[in-house]
């Protein structure tokens, strides 16, 4: 038990750097948390413009994750992997440092997945992927693609895989509850559209 908290607060501490914010601050935007969705993920770092700064942030919040879990995998084998995969989701989600308001963990959930299990991560990607390319929306690509994890995780990894999905796919339908308001009312955004004032 000892080694899976370890595990588990190690990938909150790791999950917690805010990237995106830390990227756009130091290339002259100033605070992210007030431009578009006010979100400090990749999808919003975009809205400033800056593809590279996005692309940066995605590569990161997803490194995170990935190094978290596979650290705490070799480390200590399958458990402390999912336990570190959920911690860093946690700290990217509810970081301690701005007041437990993170981000939206699709990034990171996609750097867990890869490291816990690569079929399940590709398969993540690959829905993300082909649901952008239908809609063109952030976030309903990417709870499709979580949503469907689940079910992926089942057949591609076992039981214990699928619970994480499961715990990943709650945690970014909760932190995504504006955009499921925006997109149930019409209004979310396509993917590098910019948006005037934060909502
Ligand atoms: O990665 C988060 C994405 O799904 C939505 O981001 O900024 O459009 O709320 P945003």
């Amino acid at each position: 038990l000892l080694s899976l908290s370890i595990a588990a607060i190690g990938g909150y501490l790791l999950g917690s750097i805010p990237f995106g914010l830390v990227l756009t601050r130091l290339a002259g935007y100033g605070d992210i948390r007030q431009i578009g969705s006010g979100n400090i993920g990749a999808t919003n770092v975009l809205r400033t413009g800056n593809k590279l700064l996005a692309l940066a942030t995605l590569v990161l919040d997803s490194g995170k994750g990935a190094i978290a879990t596979l650290a705490a995998l070799w480390l200590g084998g399958v458990e402390a992997g999912i336990a570190a995969a959920a911690g860093s989701m946690l700290g990217h989600s509810f970081p301690v440092w701005l007041g437990f308001k993170g981000g939206k963990g699709v990034a990171t959930s996609l750097g867990v997945l890869l490291a816990i299990s690569w079929p399940v991560g590709l398969a993540a990607c690959a829905t993300w992927l082909l649901a952008a390319a239908i809609f063109r929306i952030s976030s309903l690509s990417a709870l499709i693609a979580v949503g469907a994890s689940p079910v992926v995780g089942w057949f591609l990894a076992g039981p214990a895989i699928a619970g994480l999905c499961l715990f990943i796919a709650a945690l970014v339908f909760i932190r995504h509850h504006e955009n499921i308001a925006r997109l149930l009312k019409g209004t979310e955004p396509r993917i590098g559209a910019r948006k005037k004032e934060a909502a």
